[in-house]
């Protein structure tokens, strides 16, 4: 038997659990990260992906400030380093990417820095922002991909080398949670 839900604010809550990744912005001595499940790629040629972000965040100032950003992939060995990035804001904590044990590097194309630690970054400049309702998205161009030869089966990442992180949100922020896959 199927029932109806009467809260339809709820229904994005269908589509996880989601993909996660960091987004990086600003600049190589200030960088701010945002956590992000809701990506999604826009087009193949030209190689388009969008993330939405709510207009509070201290990432969406940033963004449309330098007009570039970095999607970072981390993987599942850096949940609790992902977590401390989607939890506090770098209005609030300037140091975050350090605190939550991550360090940045010059990105090839673009001004705005790469997570070192993660295994997989695609450089972006910002096409358009898109107002959808509460989030807004944000359309990326990529410039440049860059990825560690170590995890790669030259069509994307090996899933046996590279474990991305998957969440499924929760009742409370708190409760948020990373799905083991396997
Ligand atoms: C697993 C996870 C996924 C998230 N996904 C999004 C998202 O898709 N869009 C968004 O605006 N915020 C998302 N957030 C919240 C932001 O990452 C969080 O508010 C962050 O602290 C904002 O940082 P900033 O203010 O420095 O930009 C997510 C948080 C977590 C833990």
């Amino acid at each position: 038997m199927k029932h109806p839900i009467s809260d339809l604010s709820t229904a994005y809550r269908y589509l996880y659990p989601r993909l996660t990744v960091l987004v990086s912005s600003g600049t190589l001595q200030n960088p701010n990260a945002l956590t992000i499940a809701w990506s999604c790629p826009l087009s193949v040629d030209p190689p388009l992906i969008g993330v939405l972000i709510t207009k509070k965040r201290y990432s969406h100032e940033i963004i449309q400030r330098h007009n570039e950003f970095v999607i970072n992939i981390p993987d599942s060995s850096q949940v609790k380093e992902s977590y401390h990035i989607g939890r506090i804001s770098g209005r609030v904590e300037p140091q975050k990417l350090k605190n939550a044990g991550f360090s940045v590097e010059t990105s090839t194309m673009i001004k705005a820095p790469r997570i070192k630690e993660c295994h997989i970054n695609l450089e972006c400049k910002l096409k358009d922002i898109i107002p959808t309702g509460d989030h807004d998205l944000f359309i990326g161009e990529v410039v440049f991909i860059a990825i560690n030869h170590e995890i790669t089966d030259n069509w994307a990442f090996d899933l046996k080398k590279f474990k991305p992180i998957y969440w499924r949100q929760s009742r409370s922020t708190e409760e948020t949670y990373h799905l083991d896959l396997k």
